[in-house]
């Protein structure tokens, strides 16, 4: 599978390096294409791949043509990629809130796969969230498949209303999830331990805590209940958690993305 990537950042990048560590490609079979002349020197260093700062040189006999540019670089590239496509090649945008039909319409191209990456997705530990357009063919979603299980795991969706939805939950996830160990170790340093060793005991026990419900398989209560002893200290430690508002807040604030991530999209 030839795949071509317009837009060689952090996600492009993080993408080419799943690809090639899992075996997925050989460097023969990737071309990046990217504004900057330094970001193309530096894939074709890191990687050995291909790169061309032309798109029609970047685009030519790929089967798959990866855009992974920011969203606000997005109508200024459209018209610059338009007519350029052959019928059987696939488009996949990992491009947040931009929607299936912006993109078919702007590039003049129907087969298109809409995937919501997330950033541990750099360290090949992602879950994307993807669609295709009804053009995508079965061997074109195997294909959207491969190049997005180089991430981590991949899910796929057969309504793009279910993107918007995953951007408010696995796409900004980690930022949330990161505030609560910034907060916890900044709380654990708060009562006495040094900052190495709160980051240390915080990180261990947020990835601990999440492989052991994977694991497991069992409901986060029944987990919960079975270290909450009566009177105990982590009793107190939830009621205040309860007090405070936060399965409340959590909402508040999945919803306001989701609100968010469907204004963008529209
Ligand atoms: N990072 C993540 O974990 C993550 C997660 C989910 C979704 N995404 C999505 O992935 C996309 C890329 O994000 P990113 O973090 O990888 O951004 P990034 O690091 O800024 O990468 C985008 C790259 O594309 C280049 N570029 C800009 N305009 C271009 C054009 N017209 N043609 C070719 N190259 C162009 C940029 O160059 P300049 O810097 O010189 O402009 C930059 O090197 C975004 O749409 C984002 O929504 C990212």
């Amino acid at each position: 599978m030839k795949i071509s990537f317009i837009g060689g950042g952090v996600m492009g990048e993080a993408m080419i390096r799943g690809l090639l560590t899992k075996g997925l490609s050989t460097p023969q079979d990737i071309i990046a294409n990217d504004i900057s002349a330094s970001r193309r020197e530096t894939l074709r260093t890191t990687y050995n791949i291909g790169v061309s700062e032309d798109y029609g040189t970047a685009i030519k006999g790929s089967d798959v043509i990866v855009l992974a540019i920011k969203p606000q670089n997005l109508a200024e590239l459209m018209p610059q990629l338009e007519g350029r496509f052959t019928r059987d090649q696939l488009v996949l945008s990992v491009i947040a809130g931009a929607a299936i039909a912006t993109i078919t319409g702007g590039l003049g191209h129907r087969s298109v796969v809409r995937a919501m990456p997330n950033t541990p997705a750099q360290i090949g530990e992602g879950v994307s969230v993807w669609t295709a357009s009804s053009e995508v063919s079965q061997g074109q979603k195997g294909m959207a498949r491969s190049i997005l299980g180089a991430l981590g795991k991949e899910i796929y969706v057969p309504d793009e209303k279910y993107i918007d939805m995953a951007t408010a939950v696995s796409g900004s996830g980690p930022a949330y999830i990161f505030l609560v160990i910034e907060a916890l170790v900044d709380a654990a340093v708060g009562i006495g331990l040094s900052r190495e060793m709160a980051e240390e005991l915080v990180l261990e026990t947020v990835l601990g805590t999440a492989r052991l419900a994977q694991e497991t398989g069992k409901h986060p209560k029944e987990l919960r209940d079975m270290v909450t002893s009566p009177g105990g200290t982590t009793a107190e430690g939830l009621l205040k958690l309860e007090e405070g508002g936060l399965r409340a807040l959590l909402a508040r604030a999945v919803i306001a993305a989701y609100e968010r991530a469907k204004e963008l999209g529209g």
